[in-house]
């Protein structure tokens, strides 16, 4: 497989920024990722599915990852044709380091390396502060942390050479905010964005932007077989967000696609809350 057309390699970081940015009057339009390839974990998902169709939209080339959903990245498939572009969907366990790299080095022989990642693989147990130990904390840092950690890494390495990179790490306001019944999966997405912060130190002089986007509560996936949240819940919630009603998955893919565009090019090391404005 050839390199998608238009993809750029600047010989320097001022290249790389320049390259990255939008020209003096030019437009910041949707398709400035065209040529490039995005690779997006839990494509399967309700978010991530969003994301693949705006990453899409802006030209990118999406690569997805599914975990047990065969269903649903058919879901993902359409809704990247529906955007008007191309991509797969293929199976990749992100507790698995081993398949990460595979899937990494697959894209590299392929001459399509990721320029762009955003890890939405994740996912939480209802489990209290007083019934959690070390079996449930460690399945959210493998999860949520450890896995989107190490693929990132992996993935910025590449980057970093290409002097351009964008990495999206999905987290939640539950990290920001805390979440009852959840700490673990709360003190797992804290943690994501610590480790943006301390990555976008090292990785910004080479064009390489590592952020966290936290979503607040987000309307429960259509295509789902069962909601997270029971409507009691998102009753409760809808209350406390200025905004008066949940997120929709587009919206947290709008966050996710600016941060992914070569017009962020300054933004790093941030986590942006795309919560309505919830006040608890
Ligand atoms: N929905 C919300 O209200 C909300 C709010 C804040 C933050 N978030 C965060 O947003 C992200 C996406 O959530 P979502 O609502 O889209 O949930 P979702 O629909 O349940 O999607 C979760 C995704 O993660 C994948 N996944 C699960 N375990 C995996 C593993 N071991 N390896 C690889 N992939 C795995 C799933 O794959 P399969 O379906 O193929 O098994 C699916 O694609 C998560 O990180 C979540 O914590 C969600």
């Amino acid at each position: 497989m050839t390199r998608p057309s238009g993809t750029t390699e600047a010989g320097t970081t001022g290249a790389a920024a320049a390259a990255a940015a939008p020209g003096p009057g030019e437009a910041a339009g949707p398709a400035r990722l065209a040529g490039r390839t995005a690779l997006v974990t839990g494509a399967s998902g309700h978010i991530g599915r969003a994301v693949c169709a705006e990453l899409a939209a802006r030209g990118a080339h999406v690569v997805g990852t599914r975990h047990g959903g065969e269903k649903r990245a058919a879901l993902m498939l359409d809704a990247v044709a529906a955007a008007g572009g191309t991509g797969e969907c293929v199976p990749l366990d992100v507790t698995d380091h081993d398949q990460a790299t595979a899937l990494l080095a697959r894209l590299r022989r392929e001459k399509t390396p990721p320029e762009v990642l955003v890890c939405a693989a994740g996912g939480t147990e209802r489990v209290p502060a007083l019934r959690a130990g070390p079996g449930t904390g460690r399945r959210a840092w493998e999860l949520n942390v450890a896995g989107a950690t190490a693929l990132a890494a992996a993935a910025a390495k590449g980057m970093l050479r290409r002097r351009f990179g964008r990495i999206v790490l999905i987290g939640s306001r539950a990290g920001v905010a805390g979440l009852p019944g959840q700490p673990d999966y709360a003190a797992a997405k804290a943690a994501l964005s610590a480790w943006a912060a301390s990555a976008a130190w090292e990785l910004g002089r080479f064009g390489v932007t590592v952020n966290v986007v936290a979503p607040g509560a987000v309307e429960a996936d259509p295509h789902a077989e069962e909601a997270v949240y029971t409507a009691e819940e998102d009753r409760a919630v809808t209350e406390r967000v200025a905004v008066g009603r949940l997120a929709t998955a587009a919206e947290v893919a709008a966050a996710v696609g600016f941060l992914c565009s070569p017009a962020a090019s300054y933004v790093t090391g941030q986590t942006l809350l795309v919560d309505g404005g919830a006040r608890f």
